[in-house]
């Protein structure tokens, strides 16, 4: 991509480099549980529940051995609980089909229950330390920006590709990902930026409407979540948490979605939290 210099973003990131976590270890399947909360939760609030849910499940054998029903009562207060249906269903496929390991070729993590080209491209740069280049909301952004338009989700990868260090995947990765979260953000910092010079968009003088939003990648704001369907799951799934309840105590297309969604199990007039 014109504009972008590998090397300014990796003198002005690998310095202040946030210390998370998920960075200190290589090992697939806890980076794996790490990628999959941060697609739509605060690395805040994932912190605290990464922890927990490698504790419970330090492997995909122990996540595969535990019913779906105790990895979604750890899940509680994340969101998004498909995630978590997702995550149960990788692991066991791991354990039949891949000797309890994540696999390290594209195709293969591609193929697993829930994982996408952004999550599978996460695993092989984050955890197998390959050159290959991630592409989520803060990376999209930045790269919309710095060619100042909006981007198909090919030109966005391909984009991506092209800048990758060699050698320097992980680093790389994770260093652009601290510019779009801290400086290229939706407001974003150009004065703090370490490409502003080579920005399609701030050399043009930052007009409207931003590249970014609509390009490939660029998350859309989440739904008002007061109020929403979303909250209302939320809720039968925490009352389900103590055990099954009468189907009558929950509103019944709730119930409906969730059964469909495979995220509880009915039983004659009664709901619970799948085995
Ligand atoms: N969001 C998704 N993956 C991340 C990572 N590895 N570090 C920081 N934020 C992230």
């Amino acid at each position: 991509m014109a504009g972008i210099d590998p090397g300014d973003v990796l003198a002005w990131g690998v310095p202040r480099m946030r210390d998370l976590p998920w960075r200190d270890t290589r090992d697939p399947w806890t980076i794996l549980v790490a990628e999959v909360m941060l697609q739509q939760t605060q690395v805040d609030r994932v912190i605290p529940k990464w922890n927990a849910f490698l504790d419970a499940y330090p492997t995909p054998a122990a996540c595969a051995a535990a019913s779906l029903g105790d990895v979604l009562r750890l899940w509680q207060g994340l969101g998004y609980p498909r995630r978590a249906r997702n995550l149960h269903a990788t692991a066991s496929v791991v354990v039949v089909e891949h000797d309890g390991r994540l696999p390290d070729e594209l195709h293969a993590l591609m193929a697993l229950p829930g994982i996408g080209p952004y999550t599978a491209r996460a695993v092989l740069a984050f955890a197998f330390e390959r050159d290959v280049a991630v592409v989520d909301t803060n990376i999209a952004r930045i790269l919309a920006r710095t060619a100042g338009e909006r981007l198909t989700p090919r030109r966005a990868q391909d984009a991506a590709d092209s800048l990758v260090p060699e050698g320097d995947g992980w680093t790389w990765n994770q260093v652009v990902m601290d510019l779009g979260a801290l400086v290229c953000r939706p407001q974003p910092k150009c004065e703090q930026c370490p490409i502003s010079t080579g920005c399609a968009w701030h050399r043009s003088g930052c007009p409207a409407p931003d590249p970014a939003v609509g390009s490939a990648g660029v998350s859309t704001k989440q739904a008002r979540f007061d109020g929403s369907d979303r909250q209302r799951r939320g809720v039968v799934l925490a009352a389900l948490g103590g055990g099954a309840r009468p189907v009558a105590d929950f509103d019944g297309q709730i119930v409906a979605g969730l059964l469909a969604d495979g995220l509880v199990t009915v039983d004659g007039v009664s709901v619970s939290l799948p085995d």
